[in-house]
């Protein structure tokens, strides 16, 4: 099984390089500055010379606050880039494997009341943001072509490499006796090396749909936050705050946790408890 890998420079698309390597998988990764995915022709051109089985699709545009004022290229790389994907992978019989969100769904108040184990995958959407209306719009996208895929929905997405909430905690942790952090968005962490080891199973076994994938577990950022400190043992004051007195330009849902049921019954996957997933991933930082 041959692998092409796009946004092979961010969080998640370093990891699948890493996994790569380490399990002798062959495999080809494009940064973005080597292969714009939006770009038709070379995603052809590659495609064609290079052959793979499955795409794995990493780059996206993840700047949550900054989609709210740059829209169209928000739109253009998470949702019309990822048809062009989705188009080629039709006409070449290449599966797609492609990484979407916890925030195409609205996070509302009576969701967490109604739904406590969180959205699952038939759960209708209704993204608040622009970034996850982006996100809505690929996945829409993905479907519609018609190709085999693989889509799979993670949250609070953390890793060794790029950047995340784990990596910010750890710097403002070093820089700061005190910092305030928000304790009214519910949801849960995913660490990339999960993703990666879970959905190489899936697509070894020849698994396809949607699937959510995240830890086991219910937290706020600013019990998240408190933990990692914890884990460190880095002394610092943490005030837990409301989303209204933290303001950012895009809106959060207030609850995004996603349910893993569907997926940890396949066999050989295990959904990981989060601080167990933080502990593996300090032990790397
Ligand atoms: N981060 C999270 O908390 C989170 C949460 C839920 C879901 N997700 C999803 O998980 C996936 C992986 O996220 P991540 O955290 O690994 O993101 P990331 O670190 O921001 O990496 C995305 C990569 O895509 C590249 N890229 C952007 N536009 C491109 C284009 N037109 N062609 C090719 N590459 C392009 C970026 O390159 P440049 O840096 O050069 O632009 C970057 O290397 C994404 O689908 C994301 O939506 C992430």
């Amino acid at each position: 099984m041959k692998l092409l890998i796009t946004g092979a420079g961010g969080q998640l698309g370093s990891e699948w390089v890493d996994f790569c390597q380490e399990r002798g998988i062959s495999f080809n990764s494009f940064t973005s500055s080597e292969l714009d995915i939006y770009d038709v022709d070379k995603i052809e051109n590659t495609i064609v010379s290079l052959c793979p089985d499955v795409i794995i699709n990493c780059a996206a545009y993840t700047k949550v606050d900054e989609a709210e004022e740059n829209k169209e290229s928000a739109i253009q790389i998470n949702g019309s880039a990822v048809k062009v994907l989705a188009d080629s992978c039709k006409k070449h019989s290449i599966k797609l494997v492609h990484y979407s969100t916890d925030y195409v769904f609205a996070g509302t108040k009576s969701d967490k009341e109604n739904n406590p184990e969180g959205y699952k995958e038939e759960d209708s959407t209704d993204p608040v943001n622009v970034y996850g209306y982006s996100k809505l719009k690929g996945e829409e996208a993905i479907k519609d072509s018609g190709c085999e895929f693989l889509l799979l929905r993670v949250s609070w997405l953390c890793g060794q490499y790029g950047n995340n909430f784990v990596k910010t905690m750890l710097k403002l942790g070093s820089e700061k006796k005190e910092i305030n952090i928000v304790d009214d968005q519910y949801g849960a962490p995913t660490f990339t090396d999960q993703v990666v080891e879970q959905t190489f199973e899936l697509i070894q076994q020849e698994k396809s749909g949607v699937y959510h994938l995240s830890s086991d577990g219910l937290i706020t950022w600013y019990q998240f936050s408190k933990e990692i400190f914890k884990q460190k043992r880095i002394d610092v004051k943490v005030n837990p705050v409301s989303s209204s007195e933290f303001k950012t330009k895009a809106k959060r849902p207030f609850f995004s946790k996603l349910s893993t049921k569907k997926i940890s019954n396949i066999e050989r996957i295990q959904i990981l408890d989060w601080k167990e997933g933080l502990q593996r991933l300090l032990a790397k930082l």
